[in-house]
């Protein structure tokens, strides 16, 4: 009889996986492994994939990475193959190799698949792109095969510090990040003031390009990227599905402190909470969410309690872990 990998053996395969899509390809790319490790740390420690011999669906992941890192992670993880979608696909295809992964064009609100057509869906950085989540979740629902098992995350969320999402090119070429230039504009911007305001704090206090605050600003508060939920807001999109067993973790930003205004009309959970991790699988329905917290940045493996929940319904034995924190 064949044991199943353990967690670390898993991961060893994600860092082979990772370094060797990643490593040497820009510094970019080469920064976030740590991060795409910590976000397969959190799934490994959540779920227990389905694996070529449970299922012959392959795993749908939306909004793909430029490099394929996940896709080819989670081939190698599981031994199906990937479907890569994203809403623009230019260069993937060129990132294939030979590894089982198709590449597809869509957008993340219209999943043009079949009924029952994947055994995983998996997105990372994403829940701040989904516009409509209830009819997404729906339509996850719908192409998951029975037992199928969904991960998504994302963040900031639109109540957090940097709720603002900052991440835009202006005219003049200067990419605007708020990883990269955290400071830009205040936290909590996007909630306490408005779009002529942070187009002045730019330009007076941040002497930014005129052109490039008002295409800034203008993003913040306009850009149909994001749908500026918040974690209660995504939170209660899942309860609301037709999805079963909803786990999930928050990434909180709790070295911020929100002003008591903020607090008095959005709750501080909301105001600091600029992450969640979702674990879902289909089947019947558990007795109540589970939901743990982690600090930000969460780029490396909870300590896990390995309780296994088995339930009948399974058709994989112990795929559900409860976690907790540490
Ligand atoms: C923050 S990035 C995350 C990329 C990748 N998952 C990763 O882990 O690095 C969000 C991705 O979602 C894609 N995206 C945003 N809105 C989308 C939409 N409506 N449909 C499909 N993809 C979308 C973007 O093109 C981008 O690649």
């Amino acid at each position: 009889m064949t044991t199943a990998p353990s967690v670390e053996e898993q991961l060893a395969i994600v860092d082979a996986e990772l370094n060797r899509a990643l490593m040497g390809t820009t510094k970019f790319n080469e920064k976030r492994i740590p991060v795409v490790r910590g976000t397969f740390a959190r799934l490994l420690n959540n779920v227990t994939l389905l694996t070529s011999d449970d299922t012959d669906l392959p795993i749908l992941e939306i909004g793909s990475d430029g490099a394929l890192a996940s896709a080819k992670v989670l081939h190698k993880l599981t031994g199906l193959e990937v479907v890569a979608s994203n809403l623009v696909v230019g260069g993937l295809a060129d990132k294939v190799g030979d590894y089982p992964i198709r590449i597809h064009q869509n957008d993340i609100g219209a999943l043009n698949f079949p009924d029952n057509s994947f055994s995983m869906l998996y997105g990372r950085a994403v829940l701040e792109h989904i516009s409509d989540m209830d009819d997404f979740l729906a339509e996850c629902d719908r192409v998951l095969e029975p037992g199928g098992v969904l991960y998504l995350d994302g963040g900031p969320l639109f109540h957090s510090p940097r709720g603002h999402h900052m991440a835009v090119r202006g005219p003049s070429g200067t990419h605007y990040g708020f990883g990269k230039m955290p400071d830009l504009v205040p936290n909590w911007c996007q909630l306490d003031s408005n779009e002529d305001e942070v187009f002045a704090h730019l330009t007076e206090t941040k002497g930014v390009d005129a052109d490039d605050a008002r295409v800034i600003a203008h993003y913040i508060f306009n850009s149909p990227e994001q749908n500026r939920m918040s974690a209660s807001d995504v939170i209660a999109a899942f309860e609301r599905s037709a999805f079963n067993n909803l786990s999930y973790e928050t990434m909180q930003m709790k070295k911020f402190v929100p002003p008591p205004h903020l607090v008095e009309q959005y709750g501080e959970f909301d105001l600091i909470t600029n992450g969640l991790a979702y674990f879902v699988t289909t089947g019947p329905k558990s007795a109540e969410p589970v939901a743990t917290s982690v600090a930000t940045p969460a780029a490396t493996p909870r300590e896990t309690t390995s309780a296994p929940a088995r339930p009948l319904w399974r058709r994989i034995a112990g795929r559900i872990k409860r976690s907790i924190l540490r």
